[in-house]
């Protein structure tokens, strides 16, 4: 048995929260050989419903699970993290305006990336699942000048997952024989999912689908999947998010199989054109706890508008909280 890791999780009271803590306990992301030490922060409010997690928690009885730490200073809940799951975020609210939701996510963000930088292990892997998610990790990871800025990354994973699932309905296929799908660019409805490379039993997938059913089907429901949930369940996508993160973390801990991918939010390093630093999802590979942007992939004129579309939504989402003074 390993040495316990110590894994922060922000928002540990919300929905994504309650089914997330219990499959980290048992094992689910790190795997049956990892115990782990669980450091949770809230808002002071919401310690109290966050002390009845607690309670169910230890009556899960999870022989995984080593320790609880609660709080409402990230200073307290990230020291030491190995592993950082922000999900807590301010959510948009009725007549807030994009700018109005930036700031007020910058006021958890930036705070949160500056006690990372103070406090996390030196290691730390960092996924923002809070929205807008792609442009809080880049806030969490301007304001975190003691780590390297590859250590923040933002969850498109369940944007991937959705467009694995989509895609296997539509051919009549197991999600298992789906490989090689990618979210390219921003979690929002101007995401891309690319199933130009992607093969279902080792065929490609454009070959068993038509054209105009991915154009102006598959694409916007996978990009529009968050509101269809929220439609018919009366709450927001919480288990399928938890699970996602979870895959996220798990893929970057453990690693990617042999020839294939998956799509995460990450740091552009200028590849296919994508504005360097943009938090920006990528077709990665992961190895030994490093992950690589795929290269070399074809990418035809309707990806390349559609990816540049995506680049440019975070392009001004990153100018707005430049404006506010978070990020360089
Ligand atoms: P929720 O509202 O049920 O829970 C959020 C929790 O965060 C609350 O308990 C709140 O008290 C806490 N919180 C707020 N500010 C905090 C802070 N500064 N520090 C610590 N905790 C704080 O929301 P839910 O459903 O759990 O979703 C959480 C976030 O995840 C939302 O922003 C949501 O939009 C996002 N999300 C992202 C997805 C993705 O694919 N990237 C998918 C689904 C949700």
């Amino acid at each position: 048995m390993n040495e316990p890791v110590r894994v922060a999780v922000t928002g540990a009271a919300g929905q994504i929260g309650y089914s997330l803590l219990f499959r980290i306990a048992a094992g689910d992301m790190l795997g049956p050989d990892q115990p782990v030490i669980l450091q949770l922060l809230e808002v002071t409010p919401a310690l109290k419903a966050l002390s009845g997690v607690v309670m169910e928690l230890n009556d899960g009885a999870f022989p995984l699970l080593h320790g609880i730490v609660t709080s409402d200073d990230p200073k307290v809940a990230f020291k030491d993290a190995d592993y950082a799951l922000l999900v807590g975020a301010m959510p948009r609210k009725a007549g807030m305006e994009r700018g109005d939701l930036l700031s007020a996510n910058g006021g958890i963000f930036k705070p949160q990336g500056e006690a990372l930088s103070e406090v996390a292990s030196r290691n730390v892997k960092v996924l923002v699942v809070g929205n807008p998610a792609n442009t809080n990790a880049l806030i969490a990871q301007q304001n975190a000048p003691e780590l390297d800025p590859k250590q923040f990354t933002a969850m498109v994973r369940l944007d991937h997952n959705r467009a694995i699932s989509q895609l296997a309905a539509k051919t009549g296929a197991p999600v298992s024989a789906v490989k090689n799908i990618t979210i390219w660019g921003n979690h929002s409805s101007t995401q891309y999912p690319d199933l130009s490379q992607a093969t279902v039993n080792g065929q490609k997938a454009l070959d068993l689908v038509d054209q105009q059913w991915y154009e102006e089907e598959y694409i916007p429901t996978v990009a529009k999947r968050g509101a269809a949930i929220i439609e018919a369940r009366g709450a927001s996508s919480a288990a399928s998010a938890a699970s996602a993160a979870i895959d996220h973390m798990r893929d970057w801990a453990l690693g990617t199989q042999d020839g294939e991918w998956v799509s995460m939010g990450i740091p552009s390093d200028g590849s296919y054109g994508v504005p360097e630093g943009l938090i920006y999802g990528f077709p990665v590979t992961i190895k030994n706890g490093e992950y690589s942007i795929v290269q070399g992939l074809p990418v035809s004129d309707f990806s390349r508008q559609k990816m540049d579309a995506t680049a440019q939504e975070l392009t001004e989402e990153r100018d707005a909280v430049r404006e506010l003074g978070l990020v360089k």
